[in-house]
């Protein structure tokens, strides 16, 4: 086994929300944060995923429940090992998520990255909401497409009333709470 993780108790952060609701700015303070508490930690991100294990998928719902179970799948191997994995993706559809909570267990922590859409649509850090809004993107989350919400996440997030560093220190506190940092 991997130098380091014998003896850790591993978990998957599974960030969900809207494009724009922050989840890869949080994920990028949690992961610093944890690089420096456990000296590991693995990060699989939607946006990157999807030009290696999911190239070619689109964003049909089959598309989308096909990458979500893919990121799913490395997260739970990741996590019975001993690793603290945290997960970016939109992950829209509330049945591919509790497949992928059944399928890790207890180790899965649901963060629900909330922001509302008008204020993700402002925001609109890389310009596809004016794309999605215009037609040039079709099926687009939160615009043409459905997100939905998590019914009883384990941590909720909402961007639009606390920093980043204050989100991101929200999950931290989870961890040591829970116990996955002593
Ligand atoms: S999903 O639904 O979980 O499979 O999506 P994910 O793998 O997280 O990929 C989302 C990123 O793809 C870009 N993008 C879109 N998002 C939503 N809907 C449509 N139609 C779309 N087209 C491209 C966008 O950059 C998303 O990244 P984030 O980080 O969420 O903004
Ligand atoms: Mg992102």
């Amino acid at each position: 086994m991997t130098q380091g993780t014998a003896n850790k108790r591993g978990f998957t952060l599974w960030f969900t929300g809207l494009s724009g609701a922050g989840k890869t700015t949080i994920s990028e303070i949690v992961e610093l944060e944890l690089q420096r508490r456990l000296g590991g930690v693995e990060v699989l991100d939607g946006d990157v995923v999807r030009t290696n294990l999911s190239k070619g998928l689109g964003f049909s719902r089959e598309d989308r429940d096909t990458n979500v179970l893919r990121i799913g799948f490395v997260a739970n191997l990741l996590t019975r090992n001993g690793v603290g994995v945290i997960v970016s993706a939109i992950s829209p559809f509330k049945e591919a998520r509790d497949e992928v909570r059944d399928m890790i267990g207890e180790d899965f922590i649901e963060v629900f990255i909330d922001a509302p859409v008008e204020v993700c649509a402002e925001r609109d850090v890389k310009g596809l909401y004016a794309k999605a809004f215009s037609g040039e993107i079709p099926q687009f989350t939160g615009v043409s497409d459905p997100y939905e919400a998590p019914v009883d996440p384990e941590l909720h997030i909402h961007t639009d009333r606390e920093s980043k560093g204050e989100s991101a220190q929200r999950v931290i506190d989870y961890l040591e709470q829970a116990g996955y940092l002593a």
